[in-house]
């Protein structure tokens, strides 16, 4: 699909499931041949990644104690109430019923978004966590997905990480990403680190206060295993 060209279907934003590697993977070296300095990964070392770690990626995303947001097409049966049509002029539809199994399963992936609890923590600072893996496809870019995926990340990251601060890196070429991270209220912290596929390059360190974290206890942090921004 070709930038501006409408998807045929209403994005749906909904919790990402292991069971959808294959649509991750896909959507993945997408996301690294779309945006290469977007992420901390390559394409040729995601190409080269096997169907098993692929699954371990999928199931490390969808576990608790992290938020893994994706919005996919609603693959719902043609005479559905909800049944897919264009996205309308300016905004995004309200959340529909998700199809289950198999419809699922064909849905294809296009954004995703994700917040971890950070580690390790700064035991000086209030709980942290980061935003990483942020991608709308170019299709759906200034259609407010993005808008709508962002603030239920923060909320996420808010109620159910417990986290009092809400960080994220972000290229210092990527313009179009850092004025979207700046209308949500991230602010740049002045810190700066080398990019690590090119250290040369950086990347401008951006956070965000979140409210007061609602009744939920905050989960114990643990170390969490390498994640891929
Ligand atoms: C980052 C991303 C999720 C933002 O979603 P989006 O739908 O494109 O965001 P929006 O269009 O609502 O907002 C982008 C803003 O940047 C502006 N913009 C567009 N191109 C720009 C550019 N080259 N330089 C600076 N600003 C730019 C837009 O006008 C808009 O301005 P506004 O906030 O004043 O309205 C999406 O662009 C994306 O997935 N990009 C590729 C992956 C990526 O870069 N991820 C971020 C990794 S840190």
């Amino acid at each position: 699909m070709t930038d501006g060209e409408l998807p045929v279907t209403r994005p749906v934003i909904r919790r990402f499931e292991a069971g959808e590697w294959k649509q991750y993977r896909a959507l993945r070296l997408e996301m690294l041949e779309d945006a290469p300095t977007a992420y901390v990964e390559s394409l040729d070392s995601a190409r080269e990644q096997t169907d098993r770690q692929w699954q371990e990626r999928a199931a490390l995303m969808a576990a608790s104690g992290c938020v893994s947001l994706v919005a996919g097409d609603a693959a719902e049966p043609a005479d559905s109430p909800h049944s897919a049509s264009p996205l309308p002029a300016g905004g995004v539809p309200a959340e529909v019923k998700v199809p289950a199994g198999e419809d699922l399963a064909a849905a294809r992936l296009r954004a995703l978004m994700r917040v971890v609890p950070k580690v390790p923590q700064d035991p000086d600072r209030p709980r942290q966590a980061v935003l990483l893996s942020v991608y709308v496809g170019p299709e759906l870019r200034g259609s407010g997905l993005a808008d709508e995926m962002l603030r239920r990340a923060i909320a996420g990251a808010r109620d159910e990480l417990g986290a009092v601060v809400l960080e994220l890196g972000v290229h210092e070429a990527n313009g179009r990403a850092q004025a979207f991270y700046s209308r949500h209220g991230f602010k740049d912290t002045g810190r700066r680190e080398p990019y690590p596929l090119d250290p040369d390059r950086s990347e401008i360190i951006m956070e965000l206060p979140l409210d007061a974290p609602c009744a939920l206890e905050a989960p114990e942090a643990t170390e969490a295993p390498a994640e891929y921004s």
